[in-house]
């Protein structure tokens, strides 16, 4: 069992058909930029001060890793935090194993933070994290003369670390951000200049939250450069609400706002909102209201949502569209049901490694909702339908599995029941009470 669920989460949910979704919401703070601000904050000189951060259980995983290497954080509110920078070199060892729960983030990131240091460390994680590819990490450090060692390519990670490291350049043989942030990280303390270049963007937060912490990058075209010995000096960041918790109630006002939803104070980095043009691609109204820039020190940009609801038609996603919504093709699958004519994703095979294998996961879920889908080796083919019918989902203990077959219940005959939802936890406290608030008749058991 995950922390999430020892800690007393539900275990399922039910969501009662139909529904319409008003109002105004703002959902919590963003998972990826949360991390960052922690690690980063952890190895700057002085202190850093966090507001909008996430207090999900993700991000907690992180946050006491960094205490068992020695860096004090506080938390005077569950969404305000101050760490207390150690410096480049001020991390010590820990003599247990890192336990990095649920969080793949946490634990590519810390691998490429580790490297460099000069003490050991053991990563290891929850049933699913066990699971997850973590060579991709390994080939890059390696190659900077890391020393870490896998299980066959998976976790437990174990560093041995080396305060030698060389700077490389390196191509990315997918579109990654956990992958470029540990080289990042690691490149940090290397000798030399480390240049990365991307098969196609991925989000790019490390890269404003560096510039935000005083680090220089270079950016040449599609490569990032970064010459190491740099120093970061603590700072304040204000984590923007996570576009991916409110792309659960970006679908679910398409699918029934009435007259409309608001969401506040939303992360729109472009490198994360590929979602919004895919939807608005298929008939969606989506309208985004920028907040004055200068608001939100760390870098990122803020906006105001408002969603109408549309009939909304198939399409096909391109596979360079495909890193800019990785996170938001549960929800985007739910939103193809839910449309008339067929949806097509290729170039998808991310989504089989994430915390489950979220095409099978989905197919698996649509099929029971009596939704025409075709599994596909790297993406799913889907035929919108009329309606949806009730059933039973399992959602292979993935929160975002489980937060988008919520949604998926404003277009159901009969109640949808979710299974083995604890881990909604890591990315979206308080999903039961927010669902409820913008319409969804949603109970959790
Ligand atoms: C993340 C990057 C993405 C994303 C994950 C968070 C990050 O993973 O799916 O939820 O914070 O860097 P990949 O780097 O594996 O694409």
């Amino acid at each position: 069992m995950s922390a999430a669920a020892a800690a007393g989460a539900p275990a399922r949910y039910r969501v009662q058909p139909g529904g319409r979704i008003a109002g105004a919401l703002t959902v919590p703070g963003d998972k990826s930029i949360s991390h960052r601000a922690l690690m980063l904050g952890a190895i700057a000189e002085g202190d850093t001060h966090i507001t909008g951060f996430l207090n999900g259980a993700d991000c907690l995983s992180t946050a006491r890793a960094l205490g068992q290497l020695g860096v004090r954080i506080e938390q005077p509110k569950p969404t305000e935090v101050l760490v207390h920078g150690v410096g480049a070199t001020g991390l010590t060892g820990s003599d247990t194993a890192l336990d990095m729960g649920n969080a793949g983030t946490a634990m590519r990131l810390f691998t490429g933070l580790l490297a460099p240091q000069r003490f050991n460390s053991t990563l290891i994680g929850d049933e699913s994290l066990m699971r997850r590819p973590m060579q991709r990490v390994v080939v890059p450090l390696a190659m900077m003369g890391a020393q870490i060692r896998t299980h066959d390519g998976r976790p437990p990670v174990e560093v041995r670390g080396t305060p030698h490291l060389r700077a490389i350049h390196y191509s990315l043989p997918v579109a990654s951000a956990q992958v470029k942030s540990a080289v990042l990280l690691a490149g940090l303390y290397a000798a030399g200049r480390t240049h990365l270049t991307e098969p196609a963007p991925s989000r790019d937060h490390t890269e404003r939250m560096l510039a935000a912490f005083g680090v220089e990058l270079g950016h040449e075209g599609r490569s990032i450069a970064l010459e190491g010995g740099q120093t970061l000096e603590g700072t304040s960041i204000a984590v923007p609400a996570d576009f991916s918790s409110a792309a659960f109630f970006i679908v679910a006002a398409c699918l029934a706002a009435s007259p409309s939803l608001r969401l506040g104070n939303v992360g729109v980095n472009p490198t994360r909102t590929g979602l919004i043009d895919l939807l608005r691609r298929m008939g969606a109204d989506i309208r985004v209201h920028p907040r004055p820039p200068g608001g939100s020190p760390g870098g990122e940009p803020v906006a105001d949502l408002e969603i109408r609801a549309s009939q909304l038609h198939g399409i096909t996603v391109a596979e360079a569209e495909v890193p800019l919504s990785i996170d938001e093709f549960p929800v985007f699958f739910i939103a193809a049901a839910c449309a008339t004519g067929e949806t097509l994703v290729r170039g998808a095979l991310e989504l089989r490694v994430k915390e489950s294998d979220r095409l099978a996961a989905m197919a698996a879920g649509l099929e029971a909702l009596g939704v025409e889908n075709q599994l596909l080796p790297d993406g799913l083919w889907i035929r919108g339908a009329e309606g949806l019918t009730g059933g039973t989902i399992d959602s292979r203990g993935d929160h975002r599995i489980a937060m988008a077959f919520a949604v998926a219940a404003l277009r159901a005959a009969a109640p949808i029941e979710i299974l083995d939802v604890a881990n909604v936890a890591t990315s979206f406290p308080g999903f039961v009470e927010t669902a409820r608030a913008a319409g969804l008749g949603l109970e959790a058991l």
